[in-house]
């Protein structure tokens, strides 16, 4: 007989396969949870449901429908080839769970993605695991901190990060039980030095730097620093989300930096924003490769293999292998782009400055230095005529340009941070300027406008407030 649950205290007996293969699933369940009643789900064609994710897709903004220049998130032209590939069915269909004889494919597709972000980023040995860019922080911080016990340095308790960093640095250095030490920016938007080295004793572990920085500028003294944490004995961990601004051009194992993630999710065509799936791999220096998640895949010249002993790993960071179908794209992306890669960091580093030469006279721009693939104003001088950040990225919404990233860096007031990336063309990047400039036109001449943003959108203005705590959730007003 053919038992597929162990009697439970809840179960009124064992369920067999039988029962489920001749639909008679009733036996398996007590009593108690069988439902008496229907539920009163609203009883809809397939056509009526199509319709209204169609009318609901139609009522969202995407890239397919306009500009998108949200810094820091590198909103790039995604190409479909990718998803193709993706969901071929010998992808799509494997199973995580069968053997590596039976996944080759798959592993040689890992295998070969894991070698060319080595190449990109430098690095000696990599991880694909991490889901997203912040797991990839995770990562590499219990990389950190277990690097450090194995040496027997417990005091090693100290990360430091500077004031501009994403939120999720020092959210990651302190799961893993650090103490963040924040370190000022100076006067040109880079990490103080001065201060960092007033910083610098035997209990730092690590720095964790993103270059270019949030405020799109590339950390000139990244040398130097690297130079003086290494003489310290502590580590440096590179944040990659903005990696799309140097491809090619330089990496952080040349910077002098140990540990790097990567999203791919941003800068190797998997579209961000859309909440997941994501992929962060995590690539180290020689001296951490025995510190990896299991398993690493790994090729021994005819097969490639899942391997699980790993001297000092940090253990499993993710069930399986990682988001699969978010490596096949980035792999596939990297196949077509081949040194292509140069050229899209160096579009997306013209566009940036581009914008931000014409708009910088209308808004104010803290720091007025070349910058990478993004650059970061401010709406301080509109604040004085009584409109703010919110307001004009709004009003932005009404000419069908999705808003720049807001409020973001924390150390530039009324931030608005532009990102354009590669993919857009001169007409795109014009249009935009002249919607920035109209609305600066309209803060001086019709304020009131700007104030009741956005009134073109399916969504008007909303208490925001409100909105987040009571949604209203209900399928059809
Ligand atoms: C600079 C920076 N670091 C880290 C992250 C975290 O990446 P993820 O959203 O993939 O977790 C982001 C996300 O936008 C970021 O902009």
């Amino acid at each position: 007989m053919k038992t597929i649950f162990e009697k439970s205290k809840d179960l009124d007996g064992i369920c067999l396969v039988d029962d489920i293969l001749s639909d008679n699933l009733e036996s398996c369940l007590p009593e108690s949870c069988l439902r008496k009643d229907l539920i009163g789900l609203p009883s809809l064609s397939e056509l009526d449901v199509m319709r209204h994710y169609k009318e609901l897709g139609d009522k969202n903004f995407c890239i397919e429908k306009g500009f998108y220049p949200l810094g820091s998130c590198t909103m790039k032209y995604n190409p479909k080839v990718s998803e193709y590939l993706a969901s071929l069915e010998g992808f799509s269909s494997l199973h995580p769970l069968q053997s590596d004889e039976d996944s080759q494919g798959a592993l040689e597709l890992m295998y070969k993605l894991q070698e060319a972000l080595k190449y990109i980023t430098g690095m000696d040995a990599m991880t694909l695991q991490p889901a997203a860019g912040a797991h990839g922080e995770l990562t590499g911080m219990m990389i950190v901190k277990k690097y450090f016990e194995v040496k027997g340095e417990f005091n090693r308790r100290k990360v430091i990060i500077p004031d501009n960093a994403h939120g999720t640095n020092p959210a990651s250095a302190k799961m893993c039980g650090f103490d963040i030490i924040e370190v000022k920016s100076d006067s040109k938007g880079q990490v103080d030095l001065e201060a960092l080295k007033a910083l610098i004793d035997e209990d730092v572990a690590a720095i964790m730097m993103t270059n270019p920085n949030t405020l799109g500028l590339f950390e000139e003294n990244v040398l130097e620093i690297s130079k003086l944490m290494h003489a310290n004995g502590s580590l440096l961990y590179y944040d990659g989300a903005n990696f799309n601004a140097i491809m090619g051009w330089t990496n952080p194992a040349l910077m002098g930096f140990d540990i790097v993630h990567l999203n791919l999710h941003k800068t190797f065509a998997t579209p961000h924003g859309g909440g997941g799936p994501g992929a962060g791999p995590v690539g180290v220096v020689d001296k951490l490769k025995d510190f990896l998640p299991v398993p690493t895949i790994e090729f021994d010249g005819k097969i490639y293999y899942r391997n699980y002993d790993i001297k000092h790993s940090i253990g499993k960071v993710k069930s399986f292998y990682g988001n699969f179908s978010v490596l096949i794209k980035a792999y596939v992306y990297i196949l077509m782009m081949g040194t292509n890669l140069k050229l899209a960091s160096a579009d997306a580093v013209l566009n940036a400055n581009y914008l931000k030469e014409k708009l910088k006279n209308k808004y104010e721009l803290p720091y007025d230095f070349p910058c990478m693939h993004e650059f970061v104003i401010s709406a301080e001088k509109q604040l004085k005529q009584g409109v703010s950040t919110l307001n004009i990225a709004k009003r932005l919404m009404d000419y069908n340009c999705h808003p720049p990233t807001i409020y973001f860096p924390l150390i530039v007031h009324e931030a608005m941070m532009i990102e354009p990336t590669e993919s857009e063309s001169k007409e795109v990047l014009d249009n935009f300027i002249n919607v920035m400039l109209k609305i600066a036109d309209e803060i001086d001449n019709d304020l009131q406008i700007v104030l009741d943003a956005p009134i073109s959108t399916p969504v008007k203005k909303v208490d925001e407030t409100q909105a987040a705590r009571h949604p209203n959730l209900i399928y059809k007003e």
